[in-house]
């Protein structure tokens, strides 16, 4: 089969025309992929910036794509059904948190990034009738971790205001639409006036350039303070986020690309009655909650660019140099 495979951290991804098929194990089906889509963890584990990394292994969370067969004990329903994948692999029955077991499809299981996967019947969904394949592709794991982080984690709730950080990326943008769907007042930040100028044209109120210097000050006397934030670059910008909360506020995050959390002032949380709220991807059910909620509010998600399998390592460096607005999707034809 046709498979974007990493081969090292030296030699990154390479594209194979001829690739070992997987077989699906009894209890699982194998899907002929028709979009896969990239997420920023992709991009950590060509890097070697990942706990578990391995070699030679195809990576993708992502994927849309028609059911070819059944290992045994699988019902016949699926055969020849279009399925979005839910990534999660041994969340377990916790809302509060993942099992130990917990991983992630496209490492250390084989992922979407290819012609062909094997999963568990119990991974498959509907894909959502509103969207294209490529837009049904861009929305689990991204469309997850915003849902469980902005609703699960934050509660947010409807008359609301939120700020999302780094407008560009793909779960903020799915954090942005569920926030705007849910009745909240949304503003954003983002390193670029493009992608803000973007982000309001897709409903946002306001939006702020977060390399500035004071732009927390200067958000605040223009917007007033936000009840929530969603944010995942933390490092040295997270003080920030708590000047732009207001008292009873919650800050949840979900990823850690700007390092560690530096210069907190303790007295600003705790007066403020602040909540910190670490959030990962999100629980089966928040999975199936996702889908209906993007279904009911007929949310699109915002797809970047389309590339060929044959030009994976293209997609690849554009989200590793942050280009983007919206998902990078990824076809194997
Ligand atoms: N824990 C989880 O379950 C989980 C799930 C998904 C993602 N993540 C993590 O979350 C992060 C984003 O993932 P993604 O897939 O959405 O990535 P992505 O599409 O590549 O987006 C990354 C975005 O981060 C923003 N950013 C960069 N520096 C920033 C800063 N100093 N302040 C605020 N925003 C900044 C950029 O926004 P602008 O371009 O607008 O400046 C950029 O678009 C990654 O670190 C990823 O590993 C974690």
């Amino acid at each position: 089969m046709k498979a974007l495979v990493l081969i090292s951290k030296e030699e990154g991804v390479v594209y194979y025309a001829n690739y070992a098929e997987p077989v699906e194990s009894a209890g699982e089906v194998r899907v002929k992929v028709l979009a896969a889509a990239l997420n920023h963890r992709d991009v950590w584990i060509t890097q070697g910036q990942y706990a578990g990394i391995k070699y030679p292994t195809i990576l993708g969370s992502d994927g849309v794509g028609i059911v070819e067969s059944l290992g045994a004990g699988v019902s016949q329903e699926w055969l020849g059904k279009t399925v979005i994948i839910n990534p999660n692999i041994q969340w377990g029955d916790n809302q509060r948190a993942q099992s130990k077991q917990y991983n992630i499809l496209g490492l250390p299981k084989d992922g979407t990034l290819a012609e062909y996967v094997t999963v568990n019947a119990d991974r498959l969904h509907r894909a959502p009738a509103h969207l294209s394949i490529e837009q049904a592709a861009a929305l689990p794991l991204a469309g997850l971790t915003a849902y469980r982080a902005l609703f699960g984690r934050a509660q947010l709730q409807a008359g609301e205001k939120v700020l999302i950080s780094g407008i560009g990326g793909g779960v903020a943008l799915f954090a942005m639409q569920f926030a705007i769907a849910a009745g909240a007042e949304v503003f954003v930040s983002s390193s670029s006036e493009e992608k803000i100028a973007h982000a309001l044209q897709l409903g946002a109120k306001a939006g702020a350039l977060y390399n500035q210097e004071n732009w927390h000050k200067n958000f605040v006397k223009t917007h007033g303070e936000v009840d929530v934030v969603i944010d995942s670059a933390c490092g040295n910008g997270f003080a920030a986020l708590i000047d732009v909360l207001a008292a009873g506020g919650r800050i949840a995050f979900y990823g850690g690309g700007q390092g560690a959390i530096n210069g907190l002032n303790p007295q600003k949380i705790f007066w403020k009655q602040a909540t910190i709220l670490g959030s990962t991807m999100g629980s089966d059910e928040q999975f199936r909650q996702m889908v209906d909620f993007v279904g009911v509010h007929k949310i699109v998600p915002v797809v970047d660019s389309v590339f060929a399998l044959t030009d994976g390592a293209a997609a690849f460096a554009r989200m590793a140099h942050g280009a983007q607005f919206g998902k990078i999707v990824v076809k194997p034809d």
